[in-house]
């Protein structure tokens, strides 16, 4: 496992302590190697050090010293700067020789580096049939740039060696919601126009941009999350049932769903979408600063720190269901969340319920707990036929007791089981960024900039008027 980037934080915080975990599991044999791979002249010993500081502190009571001893036997590390045709000399003689042993390429660096690393792997031959690359988001900025980096990497790599990630795919509540949708006959013949009046997708975080500024600044809330996170949980809610779990069949389903997502043209965007930014506020009591304000951050930059969508997807299935996407940093709470709302009953014979909240919802809880919440109305013990609407309700976590695997403890040892399933396909990424660039045009030559949202809000009041105005609101607004 040759982790490119071997010393940012990704590596250090998320790849690391899950190889960690998966080693303690008994999944990563003695023989295996794991090698952190980076621009910075550090020894091999300076790079255990702080592998090992950072695994304790992700880890907490986890990590075990004497699991760290023999972990840490199977960690190197190789000073590579990208440019320096020369340095990839020593990854030469590490892997020369060693045909038939999986080796994973695994480039968790800017994505503008992805081609030199590719034409250099190939260069000095490393590049063999059990090779595969795993690639980590962002893949370029728009339809072009990710066009570029797929078209380069694809000349090296074959669709089949290339791993693009979306950590959201690996998470266990995502594959919950496959399990839920798909090895469950309840569901399906409810899930369509005529039974479904609207679905909510939600991922709030109450971050901010931490010492990510450079990079969000460039980014943003669109790109960042929407095109990839929120659009792959859109996929998988609304997609036709696949006829098998192989990679290529749920691959196939999902492209179907973003291309047939009505773009938003043109002026679309000023009553499709809001586009918010953070000022100064409180999350849980403290105080934190507004973007403008974060390190790193332009003095005038008009960067989304939220986005709220109204997506139509122009199928039999789905024609005239709103889709409501919304995420944002600085929320009120760290929440991801899925709300399909149902039809209200044709012909009410009971007593008029004392609550608007008539209609069956299904609330999937992916984050920070993971649930699943029916919401039917009951009568309201006592005289007369009054309903009143309550919960049945199922608590993963409490029902399995199990920690569930995080989703990089997934998706690197999917990796190496070469597996693709949850991962993107070209074809895919393609149709995402497709439907995402006119968005931001629409922003560009239509919309007078963010609006503000105070810190620690569920957003911009342009985001409640948005659903509003369909009759609707977000799912814990009322
Ligand atoms: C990443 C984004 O892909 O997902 C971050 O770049 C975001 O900005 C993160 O904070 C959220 O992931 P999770 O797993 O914490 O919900």
């Amino acid at each position: 496992m040759l982790l490119f980037g071997g010393t940012g934080d990704l590596v250090t915080r998320k790849l690391l302590p899950a190889l960690y975990r998966r080693y303690v599991a008994d999944q990563v044999s003695a023989e295996s190697r794991v090698v952190g791979i980076a621009r910075s002249g550090l020894s091999r010993g300076d790079y255990i050090a702080q592998a090992e500081s950072a695994c304790r502190g992700f880890l907490g009571k986890e990590f075990d010293p004497a699991h760290w001893d023999r972990f840490s036997a199977l960690l190197d590390y190789l000073k590579i700067d990208a440019e320096a045709a020369t340095d990839y000399d020593a990854l030469a003689r590490l892997l020369g020789g060693r045909q038939h042993i999986v080796r994973v390429f695994f480039f968790s660096t800017a994505s503008h580096l992805f081609t030199l690393f590719c034409e250099n792997l190939h260069r000095i031959g490393v590049v063999t049939p059990l090779a595969r690359v795993v690639l980590e988001k962002p893949l370029g900025h728009d339809t072009a740039s990710a066009d570029l980096i797929n078209q380069q990497v694809g000349a090296v790599f074959s669709e089949r060696q290339i791993y693009r990630i979306d950590h959201y795919l690996g998470k266990e509540a995502v594959q919950n919601l496959m399990a839920l949708r798909f090895g469950n006959a309840l569901f399906e013949p409810l899930w369509r126009r005529g039974l479904v009046k609207h679905v909510q997708i939600t991922v709030a975080e109450e971050l901010g941009v931490e010492r990510r500024g450079h990079f969000y600044d460039q980014t943003g809330a669109l790109r960042d999350m929407v095109q990839n996170h929120l659009l792959q949980l859109l996929c998988i809610m609304a997609m036709e049932p696949p006829a098998s779990s192989d990679p290529d069949a749920v691959r196939d389903e999902k492209l179907k769903v973003l291309r047939a997502l009505r773009p938003l043209g043109e002026r679309d965007v000023l009553t499709k979408s809001v586009r918010g930014q953070y000022k100064a506020g409180a999350v849980r009591g403290v105080p934190v600063p507004g973007y403008l304000e974060e390190a790193d951050i332009a003095a005038n930059s008009t960067t989304e720190t939220f986005v709220a969508l109204k997506v139509e997807i122009d199928t039999w299935r789905w024609a005239g269901v709103p889709f409501y996407l919304r995420t944002g940093k600085r929320l009120q709470d760290r929440l991801t969340e899925l709300v399909v709302t149902f039809d209200e009953v044709p012909h009410p014979i009971f007593e008029e319920p004392q609550t608007s909240r008539t209609a069956n919802e299904l609330v999937i809880r992916l984050q920070p707990d993971e649930s699943i919440t029916m919401t039917i109305l009951a009568k309201n013990p006592g005289e007369g036929m009054r309903l009143k609407p309550v919960s049945l309700a199922l608590d993963l976590g409490e029902t399995f007791k199990t920690r569930s695997l995080d989703a990089y403890e997934r998706l690197l040892m999917d990796t190496v089981k070469g597996n693709l399933t949850l991962f993107m396909r070209r074809d895919e990424l393609d149709a995402a960024w497709r439907w995402i660039d006119p968005i931001r045009a629409g922003w560009h030559e239509y919309d007078a900039g963010p609006k503000a949202y105070i810190a620690g809000s569920w957003g911009p009041a342009a985001a409640s008027s948005l659903i509003g105005r369909d009759g609707f609101s977000w799912h814990g607004e009322l």
